[in-house]
């Protein structure tokens, strides 16, 4: 198989419908101001939510933002997705295991908040982007900021990355 593109990037969460489907979103907003060149999707682990649109209130926070959300929910597929994406990025420690236990490659499977350069070197004992789906509306808000940081933080690792490679 070949190699995944290094600007590739699979956000991964429970249901795809909240956290990983923003993270996506963010993450391109984020790239095209930047303008850096990045591939991106979202999965979930679970299968509840496939063929959904985001939560409305994802929507609505991503909206307050100008931030446009592509995403419909889909479950993860062990059989091509970790070859298709250099990162496999979940949002908490639960789906960190998940994903290990589907095959995910353990050198490419980091969770979000790793990225976050106030996490930086935590890697495996990153904080939880904790699931707004069961809570009050503003922890939406609370996600957003969290995930803005750390896409920001995984961007500059990109490019970092293609500076490296381009003075090899
Ligand atoms: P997400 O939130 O993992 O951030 O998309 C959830 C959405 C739905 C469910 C769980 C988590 N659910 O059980 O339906």
């Amino acid at each position: 198989m070949p190699e995944p593109p290094t600007n590739s990037v699979l956000f991964v969460c429970l249901g795809n419908i909240c956290r990983s489907p923003l993270a996506e979103g963010i993450f391109l907003h984020l790239a095209r101001e930047r303008a850096i060149d990045v591939v991106a999707d979202s999965a979930g682990t679970g299968h509840w939510h496939v063929g959904d649109r985001p939560d409305r209130r994802a929507l609505a926070t991503a909206d307050r933002h100008g931030v446009e959300l592509p995403g419909i929910g889909r479950q993860i597929d062990p059989s091509s997705d970790f070859g298709r994406f250099a990162w496999i990025v979940p949002m908490d420690a639960s789906n960190h295991r998940d994903l290990l236990r589907l095959g995910s490659p353990p050198e490419r499977t980091r969770r979000m908040r790793a990225f976050d350069p106030e996490h930086a070197g935590e890697v495996d004992r990153a904080p939880d982007v904790p699931d707004p789906y069961y809570g009050e509306d503003d922890g939406f808000e609370r996600v957003y900021e969290m995930l803005t940081a750390a896409c920001n933080g995984l961007l500059d690792q990109l490019v970092d990355q293609r500076h490296a490679t381009a003075n090899r």
